[in-house]
Order: C-alpha cells, then structure tokens, then sequence
C-alpha cells in the first residue's frame, strides 16, 4: 500500500497567511511546500509534484489566471487539482480563474478553512476535476424590516417552481435570530439551519439535500428553514453555512435564499456570489435613504450592478413615493414595481397559501409570475 503522505503546495504571498495555512494543512496530516511568488511556485509544481495546489491568485510577479493557465499546460501538473483561495472577491476574477482550469474558486474568510479541508479529499479523489454543476443563486434582501422580503422570496420560488414540474427549487432561510419563511408556509418539522449545520460536514452533501431538503405541501419548492428562535441562533455554527449552500446548490436547480436587511459578514459572501441579488425597496422615505447607503455599500464591495434586481414593492398601501422619486433618491433602476395587493398577501400568508394558489386569478398572481419570470431570466444571463 502507498502510504507516502499527500504533498500540498501553497502558493502564497502573504507571508502571514501562508504560515497560517500550513500549520493548517499539517494539522491535517498533510505534508506541505510552500511558495511567496508564483514562478517559484510553478517550479515547485512541476519538480516535487505536488497531489494539490492551493493559491492566492494576487501574487506579485504573476496573475493567478496565468499561473493556473501554465500549470495546465504542463504535462506534469495539467491535472493537479488547483484551488484558488482569494483575498479579493471579484466574480470577473473568478471567471478567469476557473476558466484557466482552476478547479475550485473560494474567498479567503473564516469559512474558507472548513470548506477547504473538506474539498481536499473530494479533488484528491478526483470527484470535482470537472467543474461542478450549480443552479442559479438569487439572494433576496432589503434595507429596511418589513417590506415584504420573505413573502416575495416565497412566492416567488413557488412561482420558478410551478412553471415547469423538474425544475428543482430551494429556499433557504438565512434571516437571524428568527427566520420567517416557516410561519409563512406553514413548516413545522426539525430539520432547519441550525440543525442541519449541527450534522457532520461529511453528511450534509448535495445528495442529503436533495433526498432531505423537506417539500411543504402545496408550496412547489424545498426548503431550508431559518432559526426558530434566537436561543438557536446562538448556536449556529456559521462556519458550516458555506457547505451547506454549497451542497443545496449543487442538487437544485435555482436557490432563493433570504437574507432580510442582514449585511453581515455571513451575508455578504453569499450576496457577492449571488448570480441575482433582489433588493426589495419600499416606498417611504426612510426605506430610500437607508436603500441608497446599502446600494452604496455593495457598489463597493464590488456587487456587479447588472445583477441587481431591484424591486419596488408597495406592502403598505398606495401612499408613498412613486417609482421616479424613488429612483432619484437611490440611483437605482427600479426593475419592477409590486402593487399594493391590499389584505390578499396578508390573508395568504395567515393561510400558509401561496398567492399564485389561493388568487390564481388576481392580477397579484399574474405581477408575482412576472416578477419570477424576469428573475429567473437574469439569473441565467449571469450564470452564463
Ligand atoms: N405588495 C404587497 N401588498 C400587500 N401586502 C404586502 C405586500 N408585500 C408584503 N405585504 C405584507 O407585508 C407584511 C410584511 O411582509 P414580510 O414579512 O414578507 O416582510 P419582511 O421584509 O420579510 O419583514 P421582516 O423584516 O420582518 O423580515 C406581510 O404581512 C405581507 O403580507
Ligand atoms: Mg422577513
């Protein structure tokens, strides 16, 4: 039997996280060599050999891509699982990386361990040299409570759900210290976040969510609930959160996840992935000014505009400001407008009904399937 212990190589120029890296991975057991500059890194490659490359695509004297690009030229590395773990977050920087023939993509946080642990094995065992297949990611948030956030997540993922029987929807509700999407359903049972994210990362892999991932009747999506309550938000290993969706992406088709008006360090990776980030603005003026400080925000944490589904929605009544004043308070473009459906979402959602199901003939139902359509149109525009 081989027993000759597995070779990491890191490439890193941040001495700091280099180190820490190491100590990590030989925690781990594994054996590792490490490199601050990436054409020292691609002799490392291509003499020891190494069964897996992890770096940071930042380096000083190459571009990630270039290096993930010569390592799969060489006969010698051409299949070395590579894993690119970035401290900056840029989706164009991924494509490119992934493009190059980098296996894995993850940013640099606290996350970002676990995950990749967990992911050595799998490339070692040659389970993911092919990208992997993701449905399409649609975060929902808004800047302000109370805006309609997880009844428009909801009934929009019914809607992506009842168009075609074999597309396959999740929702996952991320919203802390209590997530709503279970009283509006009508969910009862044990399996939630906190509860998934207390099973053995081993366990909770795409094939357990797409066996477990619980179908509410009448509700045409899966769905993962939030927190019960604060006392189990506490207890939430956020660290597992990442897998989890990971996983949950892996075995559907669209995920909707609803993030409420958490900008939170858990949040924000999640946003930054997102191939659609629904932004639900209200129509008073507090919910535009705290909107346009939020859009602010994700600009520069470098949220790409074209994914930005915002979505006007009139919860309160028909007072308020109109889609032009609200675009000139935000410097948004406002892609949608959600009427007033005076008590019908109210009544729904006390029924744990659909709208599209206890309405059908309603003009609600007709704008929420519009909505849902669009969405899900710009959602396969950026997934490419
Ligand atoms: N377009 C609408 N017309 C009428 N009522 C609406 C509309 N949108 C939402 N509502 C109602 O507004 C209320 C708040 O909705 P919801 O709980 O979805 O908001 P939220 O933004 O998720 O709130 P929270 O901050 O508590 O998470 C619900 O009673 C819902 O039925
Ligand atoms: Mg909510």
């Amino acid at each position: 039997m081989d027993t000759k212990p597995i070779s990491v190589l890191v490439i890193d120029g941040d001495t700091a996280s280099r180190n820490y890296l190491t100590v990590v991975l030989q925690k781990s057991g594994y054996t590792v060599l490490t490199a601050s500059l990436g054409r020292e890194g691609l002799i490392s490659a291509w003499k020891d050999q190494p069964d897996i490359i992890i770096l940071d695509p930042v380096l000083p004297d190459l571009p990630g891509p270039e290096l993930v690009n010569r390592l799969r030229q060489d006969r010698r590395t051409s299949k070395v699982p590579c894993v690119a773990l970035s401290s900056q977050q840029d989706s164009q920087d991924m494509n490119a990386l992934l493009s190059a023939g980098c296996n894995e993509y993850m940013a640099k946080s606290s996350q970002a361990l676990p995950r990749l642990l967990e992911l050595i094995p799998r490339l070692l065992k040659g389970e993911s040299t092919a990208p992997k297949k993701h449905g399409i990611l649609i975060a929902f948030l808004s800047a302000k409570g109370g805006t309609g956030t997880s009844s428009l997540c909801a009934n929009i993922a019914m809607c992506l759900g009842s168009e075609k029987i074999e597309t396959r929807v999740a929702v996952m509700d991320l919203v802390l210290p209590i997530g709503s999407i279970a009283s509006i359903v009508g969910y009862h049972d044990r399996l939630n976040l906190v509860t998934a994210a207390m099973q053995d990362p081993a366990q909770t892999t795409a094939a357990f969510f797409k066996d477990n991932l619980p179908r509410v009747p009448n509700w045409y999506f899966h769905l993962l609930a939030g927190s019960p309550d604060p006392e189990s938000a506490n207890q939430l290993a956020v660290n597992r959160l990442d897998g989890i969706l990971n996983s949950i992406m892996e075995s559907h088709d669209y995920i909707l996840v609803d993030m409420g008006r958490a900008l939170s360090r858990i949040s924000l990776p999640i946003i930054q992935r997102a191939d659609v980030v629904v932004l639900i603005v209200g129509t008073d003026l507090s919910t535009a000014i705290l909107t346009q400080t939020v859009w602010e925000y994700l600009k520069n944490q470098g949220i790409d505009p074209r994914r930005l589904y915002p979505l006007q929605n009139r919860a309160v009544g028909l007072e308020g400001l109109s889609k032009t004043e609200l675009e000139q308070m935000t410097g948004l473009q406002i892609r949608f407008t959600m009427p007033y459906m005076s008590g019908n979402f109210t009544i729904a959602n006390n029924r744990h009904e659909p709208v599209i199901a206890k309405f059908p003939n309603d003009s609600s139902a007709f704008t929420l399937k519009q909505a849902a359509i669009q969405i899900a149109e710009l959602g396969q525009r950026s997934h490419g």
